[in-house]
């Protein structure tokens, strides 16, 4: 198993990133190996629907020349894809966005001529996020989403780790927290989430 995490925080040491550590940690326990990139340090411009994606069936195809094929290689080389976020307007933060619509183009041939196929179906992709409110009242939306995003794609959707961030007094991290990050980390390397 080879995962690929892609991290959407824009805070180096924030909540998210203390929550993927865990997480991580387990995943070298396991000797799993994985690929780690960080957005905010990327270029990648968003989609323009100009469609030079869906020409060749067998490659990217972006006419971006930007870090999302780079990126998009990382993608196809795993078999478990990580989108770790903090909730921003109940949603992603924006590089993640901005990958989630590449990839949605760059991925699933199905907006050229004729209907093509989806070069990264059967992979599974789970979602580690941080929010303000309850998970219920904060990651619900940003889950559905990527639930119907993963539908649509033919990726198969592993589930979600979400954590509540009590605001910038508190401290984030809790021995709880940590456990979950980890046994989320091993449903993951056993498939059982
Ligand atoms: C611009 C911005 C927008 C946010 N929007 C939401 C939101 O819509 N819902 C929510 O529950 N929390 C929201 N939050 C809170 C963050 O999701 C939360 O503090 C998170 O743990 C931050 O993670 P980080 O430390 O990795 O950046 C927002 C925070 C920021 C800075």
């Amino acid at each position: 198993m080879k995962c690929c995490i892609l991290m959407g925080s824009p805070r180096k040491s924030g909540n998210t990133y203390q929550l993927l550590t865990p997480f991580v940690e387990e995943l070298d326990l396991n000797q799993v190996k994985y690929d780690f990139v960080w957005l905010y340090d990327k270029h990648i411009e968003p989609c323009t629907a100009c469609r030079r994606c869906q020409k060749d069936w067998t490659v990217f195809g972006c006419r971006y020349n930007d870090d999302m094929q780079e990126i998009f290689d990382k993608v196809l080389d795993s078999d478990v894809i990580v989108l770790a976020t903090p909730i921003y307007s109940w949603y992603c933060t924006p590089p993640m966005k901005s990958l989630l619509d590449r990839l949605v183009y760059g991925m699933n041939k199905y907006y050229g001529d004729e209907k093509g196929p989806s070069i990264w179906k059967g992979k599974k992709l789970a979602v580690i996020t941080t929010c303000g409110y309850r998970t219920e009242k904060g990651a619900d939306l940003f889950e559905e989403g990527i639930k119907r995003y993963c539908a649509h794609s033919q990726l198969n959707y592993l589930g979600m780790l979400s954590e509540r961030d009590l605001g910038y007094k508190t401290e984030f991290m809790s021995d709880d927290k940590a456990e979950h990050a980890r046994s989320f980390a091993r449903k993951l390397i056993d498939n059982e989430v």
